[in-house]
């Protein structure tokens, strides 16, 4: 097992270069399942989730050639349904996609229940009440879901109980070939769903408002092949910007589209650290003492869900008593406890962490319970006087590219240290 070590208390100068949209890229790369075309992806992100997407593919056998880490050519021609392989499947959240896509194009779908990050239960009924409307019937046994129509799906109207990403895009997804038109009402917002719109109207779909509350979807009978480059990662580039506020640092991060940020710029310019926006970057820099601030999680254009570890990190560098209200998930500060052995003042009730701010941290041995937990140990660990060592990264490595390389460019000391299995720090679980 593989973990990272870092020696804190060094201010990060220089430039950073954001990747493609992890949420974006495995959304484009399962609905290619739609064109029996070939398709080049550009400006994938070289993380495991998206070799993990596309391992799936080819495991059912479409053919996938990366011509280099960051581009994939997929041609799901010969793809066969039903044939993702459980044991990857299961690896990701995102795998839930393979449902739309296999319904979209063969009307059945036979996938297994999806991973991802555990913070609370993470249901899937508004997907399934999606795929229901346009026609199909869904069954879950066996850890997988079974999804048919006899007819073909049909256009319909289908109005989410609650803002969706997966949601919304799943049934986007399955309503591109659909007979007839499909509305989503209450839909979600976020850029990866319109960057995944984009993606499948460059195929010849018919999607139209996504990124508003109600996105239209006139089915088509075939798509082609396109060529297409994903969005730049929003919450990659906002992890960058709390990377260079805790450490004191002056950052210019490249590769972003700063309107995705709204809200995390405001935040941080709400919490006394210096933002500059440009064309496609923001520079950070520090202009003083961080101070508190209270913060709420929402649904795109809110702040994001997977800004919180690492937001509550910069609060426990802050003076003063910040509040963090997680307005999306049920559980997501378990990552808490691991700050706690840094030194930090935090109390978690439900929803609700209040934040001690007390101006620095200890490093220590801890470890990532999540993805975005463990970027913010991270961010902790930069910020800490002293080493800490970070076990589990793996969870790390879902969703960020190359981020020993990319800090060490900008002057953290940080290392990548392989421990052989036998002595990996134990997790009790
Ligand atoms: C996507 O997860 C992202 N994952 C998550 O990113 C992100 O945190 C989340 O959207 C919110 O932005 C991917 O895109 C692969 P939701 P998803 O459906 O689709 C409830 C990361 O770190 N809900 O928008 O699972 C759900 O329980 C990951 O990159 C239902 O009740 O999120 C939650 O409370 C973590 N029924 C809320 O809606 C459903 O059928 C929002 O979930 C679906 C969701």
């Amino acid at each position: 097992m593989d973990k990272i070590v870092i020696n804190g208390k060094r201010p990060l100068n220089g430039e950073m270069s954001v990747s493609g949209m992890k949420n974006a890229a495995v959304a484009v790369i399962l609905a290619t399942l739609l064109v029996e075309d070939k398709c080049l992806l550009e400006n994938l992100p070289d993380i495991s989730d998206v070799n993990v997407s596309l391992e799936i593919l080819r495991s059912m056998g479409a053919t996938v050639e990366r011509r280099d880490r960051n581009t994939a050519l997929i041609d799901t021609k010969f793809i066969k349904p039903g044939s993702s392989p459980y044991d990857l499947v299961r690896k990701m959240r995102a795998s839930y996609y393979l449902i739309g896509a296999e319904l979209g194009r063969f009307g059945k779908a036979y996938v297994g229940c999806p991973g991802g990050c555990d913070f609370g239960t993470r249901p899937i009924d508004q997907h399934i009440k999606g795929f229901r409307a346009l026609g199909a019937t869904v069954d879950v046994a066996g850890g997988y879901i079974d999804a048919k129509t006899e007819d073909g799906l049909h256009g319909s109207s289908v109005y989410m109980d609650v803002v969706t990403v997966g949601g919304t895009i799943n049934t986007m997804i399955a309503a591109v070939k659909a007979e007839g038109t499909t509305v989503i009402e209450n839909a979600a917002h976020e850029p990866h769903i319109v960057d995944t719109a984009n993606f499948l109207n460059a195929c010849g779909a018919k999607i139209s408002g996504a990124g508003t509350d109600v996105i239209k979807i006139r089915g088509v009978k075939q798509l082609h092949g396109t060529s297409y480059t994903i969005i730049p990662d929003m919450i990659e580039a906002g992890t960058f910007m709390i990377m260079a506020a805790a450490t004191g640092g002056h950052v210019k991060i490249t590769n972003v589209i700063p309107k995705h940020l709204d809200s995390i710029t405001a935040k941080l310019d709400e919490m006394n650290v210096g933002v500059e926006e440009g064309e496609e970057s923001v520079t950070i820099y520090k202009k003083g003492d961080i101070r508190s601030a209270n913060i709420k999680t929402l649904p795109y254009p809110g702040f994001p869900t997977d800004m919180n570890p690492q937001i509550c990190v910069l609060a426990c560098l802050a003076g003063g008593t910040s509040l963090i209200t997680e307005g999306v998930f049920e559980n997501r500060f378990r990552y808490t406890e691991e700050l706690k052995r840094m030194g930090a003042h935090i109390k978690v009730d439900g929803r609700v962490a209040v934040v001690e701010g007390t101006g620095s941290l200890t490093g220590a041995p801890v470890r990532a319970v999540d993805l975005r937990a463990g970027i913010a140990m991270v961010i902790a660990g930069l910020a800490a006087d002293g080493i800490t060592e970070i076990d589990d990264i793996f969870h790390i490595q879902r969703g960020y590219e190359n981020i020993v390389e990319k800090l060490t460019r900008v002057g953290a000391d940080i290392r990548l240290v392989h421990v052989p299995d036998a002595i990996s720090y134990s997790k009790a679980e």
